[in-house]
């Protein structure tokens, strides 16, 4: 039998590549360029499966096919919003997305952000590199200590808990969470984290807010001038979900005028396009989307799409299909 024809978007990991090429006929994106709309949307007509990821738009024109091939988008990464589901639905395309493999390390990078803005590393580190530091001294560069206080969850599933678990446990924070979804008792219960009504609850209450919510319309601009200003002047924003949650302007007016006292961002709306303005703003962490991006994590990613793959092609449900 004819192996299954099965296209990646982007460069994986190496060994889950060879993994591939050995069980189906596959093509790979050795440039690792990102593909065009129409590039993708014929690959839609011409294979089996098709692999976009986080980074591919996969939106309803590029999902304007009738009778594809490929029925099948198994995506590389657990959030979805690149994809239109609705217009994959409507091509009869089912879709697929890799979870819980990546909570720990994005939960680390969120910590990670918090206490760079929280302790100005990243501030430091320029005025090191740019042989700007002129010694200690005690009014020198003073920080947030974030220890003891009060973490707020917006979005309290697998990453968000992975988050609360690290700085309940590594830096006896107070945990609180909203989420419009019903969380278990016991998962909750494990971090002493204490459910609050809404967002705004959470945003008036906690000294570092954590976003781990979907991206896409449902969310967009969550966080925006009124809700940064319900925070505390002393409280650090933390962003390892997606941009579009948040309003970058309203963030950089927020940061400027002091409404919060720093943020630390792994996404951004429109990426790798950062919001000009932010580039400025001395108390903003800015990293590149790094949240899953460990050799670990970043291969058993490939390994949960292989799984879906396989499921898929032995004609059963896949495990991860979101939609
Ligand atoms: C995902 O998988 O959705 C992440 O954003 C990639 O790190």
């Amino acid at each position: 039998m004819s192996k299954k024809k099965v296209l990646i978007t982007r460069r994986w990991p190496d060994v889950v590549e060879a993994k591939l090429k050995a069980l189906y006929d596959v093509t790979l994106n050795e440039t690792d360029m990102p593909m065009t709309g129409a590039a993708m949307r014929q690959a839609l007509m011409d294979y089996d499966a098709v692999c976009p990821t986080v980074s591919d738009k996969v939106d309803a024109a590029v999902l304007e096919v009738t009778e594809p091939r490929a029925k099948i988008l198994a995506s590389y990464g657990v959030g979805y919003s690149h994809i239109d589901t609705d217009a994959a639905k409507k091509a009869g395309i089912m879709v697929s997305n890799t979870p819980e493999v990546l909570s720990e390390c994005t939960a680390d990078l969120a910590i990670t952000l918090m206490l760079m803005a929280a302790r100005r590393a990243g501030e430091g580190e320029r005025e090191v590199r740019a042989h700007k530091w002129t010694g200690w001294r005690p009014t020198h560069m003073i920080g947030t200590k974030v220890s003891g206080g009060v973490f707020g969850v917006l979005g309290f599933g697998r990453i968000g808990r992975e988050a609360a678990k690290r700085a309940h446990f590594g830096f006896g924070m107070k945990i609180i969470y909203f989420d419009p979804f019903p969380v278990k008792p016991e998962l909750a219960a494990e971090l002493g984290a204490e459910k609050r009504d809404t967002i705004e609850d959470v945003l008036r209450e906690a000294d570092v807010v954590s976003l781990h919510m979907p991206g896409g319309k449902d969310n967009y601009h969550l966080i925006n001038d009124a809700r940064l200003a319900l925070m505390k002047p002393t409280a650090i924003l933390v962003n390892t979900a997606r941009g579009e949650v948040v309003d970058a302007k309203a963030l950089v007016r927020a940061l400027k005028a002091g409404t919060i006292v720093g943020a630390g961002l792994d996404v951004f709306e429109g990426e790798p396009n950062i919001d000009e303005d932010l580039y400025s703003v001395e108390n903003a962490v800015l990293l590149p989307h790094l949240g899953s991006a460990t050799a670990s994590t970043r291969e058993a990613m490939g390994w949960r799409v292989l799984n879906n793959l396989e499921a898929f092609f032995d004609g059963r449900t896949p495990p991860d299909r979101v939609a």
